[in-house]
């Protein structure tokens, strides 16, 4: 299980790093997110995941707020720390796309975003939005530039736009329970030297309690969680981005075990989430 992968330009990230949708919503829960936030950049996370949807921009401030303390403490870089934020469809014209980079920028209180990527795709041509990202990148606002919930048709339009080959990843719904990329995408990706990031890698909690990654965790002394996590950067080239405020959450996903699965293990996963057999639509939340 390697712990870092490589963007197409040949810059290494980590291959496990936070999410933070339903991050940012309520003032009231706002310190417990900070904290977790902190906890996982405490325990090694150098991956965070958001976007300017999430609480309408409340996750990014909690982001800003953890990365601030953290700075502030002297327990973090600004440099070793990845961040992936997300533009609205609805944002992404050429004017758009640079004002929305701007607030997000002012949210999580910093001067440029690692990885931002179109949210999904929407009415504006993707010429302008890759345009607009190319001027945010030469601007130094941005670092690198992605796309997500885009299927294996999708990646074949973008790289045809002009400047469309310079993209850095593909942020989709993938898991054990939902394997559909398997069959098109990911070979694409893999073909292309792209990362997939990983969404939903836990089901959005379900695996935690999967009789199968319990019995194939318990095999390798790791938690059931765990070995839904490791399954889905089995191959080393895929970003999971799991989701966690609980402490005792933050803490099982980031406490990192390898785990080298054997035929017999992902014989039994394939049996309980058989992969596809052809192409199926993307799967969303
Ligand atoms: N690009 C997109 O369209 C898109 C769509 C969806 C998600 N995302 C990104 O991907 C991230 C992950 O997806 P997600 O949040 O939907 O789902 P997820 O990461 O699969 O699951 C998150 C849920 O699992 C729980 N959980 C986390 N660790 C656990 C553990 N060790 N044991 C038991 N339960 C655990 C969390 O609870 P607690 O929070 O209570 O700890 C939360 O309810 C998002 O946060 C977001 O950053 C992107």
């Amino acid at each position: 299980m390697k712990t870092h992968t490589r963007l197409p330009n040949g810059e290494t990230v980590p291959t496990l790093g936070l999410g933070t949708w339903r991050m940012g919503e309520t003032a009231r829960s706002r310190r417990q997110e900070i904290a977790a936030v902190r906890l996982a950049l405490d325990l090694g996370c150098r991956l965070i995941d958001t976007a300017e949807m999430y609480g309408e921009g409340g996750a990014e401030e909690v982001v800003g707020a953890a990365l601030a303390e953290a700075f502030a403490a002297g327990t973090l870089k600004r440099a070793d720390v990845f961040i992936v934020s997300k533009l609205y469809p609805h944002n992404a014209s050429r004017k758009g796309t640079a004002s929305a980079c701007e607030r997000s920028l002012a949210r999580l209180g910093l001067d440029t975003i690692d990885l931002y990527l179109l949210h999904w795709k929407g009415s504006h041509a993707l010429s302008q939005t890759v345009e607009a990202f190319e001027g945010l990148k030469a601007a130094g606002k941005i670092r690198h530039w992605g796309v997500s919930n885009f299927d294996a048709k999708d990646m074949e339009r973008l790289a045809k736009v002009t400047g469309g080959e310079a993209c850095t990843t593909n942020q989709v719904y993938y898991s054990a329970g939902e394997r559909g990329i398997e069959f098109d995408l990911l070979p694409w990706m893999r073909q292309h030297t792209m990362p997939l990031m990983a969404y939903c890698p836990i089901d959005q909690g379900a695996l935690a309690s999967h009789a199968v990654f319990k019995r194939v965790g318990a095999r390798h002394s790791v938690t059931a969680t765990q070995a839904a996590l490791a399954w889905v950067m089995r191959e080393g080239d895929v970003i999971a981005i799991p989701k966690a405020v609980n402490p005792a959450h933050v803490k099982e996903n980031f406490t990192r075990r390898p785990v080298a699965f054997t035929a017999t293990d992902l014989k039994e996963i394939d049996a309980a989430f058989p992969p596809p057999r052809g192409p199926t639509s993307l799967a969303v939340v």
